[in-house]
């Protein structure tokens, strides 16, 4: 058996590298879930994760044992059951993915299909609100398969004014670019410890406004049940056997984003990505969304015509050690998949990167 020993830019759509910090913190001495020293850090956890989404101190917040699907699942065990009426909002994979997952839950879900690399425009969501009722929206924030970025608060705004909950995937947005659950007014929102926060994967940010909680349904999933849940990380109650070592690097992840500043963090985000645009347009590639639509954390760069995507994607791996994404579903072989997320948005990544990539191509032309 042998692990692996040298370590590898991941560039791609996450995981995002993580910090030495981080990294040292994993390999703290373990304790068990209901240790006196590993319980102060549920509560330092749930308190930065209050302030990272931005929430209201009347939320509850948490991290579920899973990666960030069991974010999106948790929040929707909660908030459905059958006869529940759902839009959601569909302008990627992910938004797809959402859409099954309520549907399995047993709510009926109407989807509002929009274009793969564009924002959704909220007149239509206003458009479908008034048409009917529904009880649920659920919209993806940073479309990850596209590299866009939904206008939540314009849409969260539509929502409100219709009484529905709003429910929000943040998976690639939490700690990267501007995400304000309280005032923005969204309902439900869930996330990951890969990507913008820095951590390994294996956790999942959730976040339940008083709104959400007033609206719970009884949830037919024990694990990811929030009353038991709840009972675990705040009343000490054994619900399941928590990860310490992926608590303690939660933990000083989350300590890592307040030390840089959750705004300087954002705009470190955006500075990062601006300056990945320009040096890709000096390869002569061009990204997918139009300039106001992009993320900071995800850019999805089009494969120039005449160019082998996997041949690239091997060299880079291969010949720099450093990992890109592939497109996902329509746009398989259509786009690359680069993200500059959490301790990995730094423009000498975006240099390395840039530099590697004109050679990938070059010998995948040739
Ligand atoms: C927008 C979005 N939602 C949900 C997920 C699912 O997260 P995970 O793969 O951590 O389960 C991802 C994964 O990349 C994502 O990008």
């Amino acid at each position: 058996m042998s692990l692996p020993s040298t370590s590898r830019l991941l560039l791609g759509p996450g995981p995002s590298p993580v910090s030495p910090r981080v990294l040292e913190a994993l390999s703290a001495p373990q304790r068990s879930h209901l240790d006196p020293e590993l319980v102060v850090l549920l509560d330092d956890i749930r308190a930065r994760l209050q302030r990272v989404f931005r929430a209201s101190p009347d939320s509850e917040t948490l991290a579920i044992s899973g990666t960030g699907s069991s974010g999106l699942e948790a929040v929707v065990a909660n908030l459905t059951e059958p006869g529940r009426r759902a839009l959601v909002i569909v302008t990627g994979y992910f938004g797809d993915r959402l859409a099954g997952v309520l549907t399995r839950y047993g709510a009926t879900v109407d989807r509002l299909e929009g274009e793969w690399g564009r924002a959704i425009d909220p007149a239509r969501v206003e458009q479908a609100l008034t048409a009917k009722t529904y009880d649920l929206v659920g919209l993806v924030h940073a479309e990850t398969s596209t590299g866009v970025c939904n206008p939540v608060p314009e849409i969260a705004r539509l929502v409100r004014a219709h009484d529905a909950l709003l429910i929000v995937d943040a998976v690639t947005s939490l700690g990267a670019l501007p995400l304000e659950v309280e005032a923005w007014g969204i309902d439900a929102c869930f996330s990951c410890s890969q990507k913008g926060l820095g951590a390994p994967s294996g956790l999942a940010p959730v976040v339940f406004s008083p709104r959400a909680l007033a609206r719970k349904v009884s949830c037919r999933s024990f694990y990811l049940d929030l009353d038991l849940l709840l009972d675990y990380w705040v009343r000490r109650k054994y619900h399941h056997t928590i990860s310490a070592p992926l608590i303690y690097a939660l933990a000083e992840a989350l300590a890592e984003v307040e030390d840089e500043g959750l705004e300087a963090r954002w705009a470190r985000h955006r500075r990062v990505h601006e300056t990945f645009v320009d040096a890709v347009a000096g390869l002569g590639l061009a990204l997918l969304p139009p300039p106001a639509e992009r993320l900071w954390s995800l850019n999805t760069v089009r494969v120039p015509a005449g160019a082998d995507d996997a041949a690239v994607r091997r060299t880079l791996l291969e010949q720099d050690n450093i990992e890109i994404g592939a497109g996902l579903g329509p746009l398989a072989g259509q786009v690359f998949r680069i993200g500059l997320m959490g301790t990995g948005a730094t423009t000498e990544n975006v240099s390395r990167l840039v530099e590697a990539l004109g050679r990938a191509l070059n010998v995948s032309r040739a």
